[in-house]
């Protein structure tokens, strides 16, 4: 069991992760960010859901735009006006403490301890470590869901180029995979492999994971003839107690910050000298890009059905 930080723009693929890791991880906090849906509407869904499956993890509330981007919209065709199926009532407050500040002050107070685990745009990793470039060494491991970096066609989902997470903050994430932080990074290239269908999700015996991903199945039956989801960022915790089911990668991560592939996550595959090296000063990253996907959802099946 790991301490976490459980930094969240909390939809629905955000709420099995946060049960998943209820389950399995010492839970410090949790911080949201926007971008599923805006950042009280996290800390509000963060708060419901924490009660819902009885995590008492306390709640801090992050930023609420692009570090440089002008804010986008919302993902609410898929996750629901207010991010959960939108089938709950949630009686919950959207002011809560600063996310930001939390990152920092239990980093410095746990040296060497804390694992990061990101499943939104990487904003409040970023304003962290910019705010306080000593936490950097300190920080055990950084563990995100996002990008995409085209194995078997995996390539993006917001644009052709681009997954939604690092598209929100495309600033964010390159200074987070360019600093000296330890990334592993869950990207669609596997994310997108590991599939649960209606009936798996029936069969859980959770009905609040039934009720709040009912919209979010119709939605993909209606679009792509699959009554089903991705796990996305349960990948996050499924690599903390299996990562012998991924296979990774090692190579330095940059993210292209304008044009037409703005949000595109690229690593460096050739060894070979250049002139001009944008990869220069970074570190390698740990890019999970092959997943043994039955054993990975058995193992997700296995920790809910606990
Ligand atoms: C990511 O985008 C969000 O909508 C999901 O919650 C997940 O974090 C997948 O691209
Ligand atoms: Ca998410």
């Amino acid at each position: 069991m790991k301490k976490i930080i459980f930094d969240t723009d909390i939809g629905v693929d955000d709420a099995f992760a946060l049960a998943c890791a209820a389950r399995t991880q010492q839970i410090l906090g949790i911080t949201t960010v926007f971008g599923n849906v805006a950042v009280g509407q996290a800390v509000k869904n963060a708060r419901l859901f924490s009660q819902l499956i009885g995590c008492n993890a306390p709640v801090f509330r992050g930023c609420s735009r692009p570090l440089a981007l002008s804010p986008s919209a919302s993902a609410t065709t898929v996750h629901g006006g207010d991010g959960l199926g939108d089938v709950l009532d949630n009686p919950f407050d959207e002011e809560a403490g600063n996310a930001v500040s939390f990152i920092i002050d239990t980093v410095r107070a746990l040296p060497h301890e804390v694992t990061l685990v990101a499943i939104g745009p990487l904003t409040n990793i970023a304003a962290a470590i910019n705010l306080a470039p000593d936490i950097i060494p300190l920080v055990k491991e950084l563990v995100m869901m996002g990008g995409a970096f085209g194995t078997n066609g995996h390539a993006g989902n917001v644009t052709p180029h681009s997954e939604f997470n690092i598209w929100k903050d495309p600033h964010a994430a390159d200074q987070v995979f360019s600093s000296a932080l330890p990334v592993t990074v869950l990207p669609l290239d596997v994310t997108h492999e590991v599939l649960i269908t209606g009936d798996e999700i029936r069969a859980l015996n959770m009905p609040v994971l039934e009720q709040i991903s009912r919209g979010y199945l119709q939605y993909s039956l209606a679009r792509e003839g699959f009554e089903g989801m991705a796990l996305h960022d349960t990948l996050t915790i499924l690599w903390l107690t299996h990562p012998e089911l991924f296979v990774t990668v090692s190579a330095p991560v940059r993210v292209v910050t304008e044009g037409i592939t703005l949000g595109q996550t690229l690593h460096k595959v050739s060894p070979l000298a250049s002139r001009f090296d944008p990869y220069a000063d970074c570190r390698a990253q740990t890019l999970c890009l092959g997943v043994e996907a039955e054993k990975v959802k058995a193992a997700f099946l296995a920790i809910l059905q606990r």
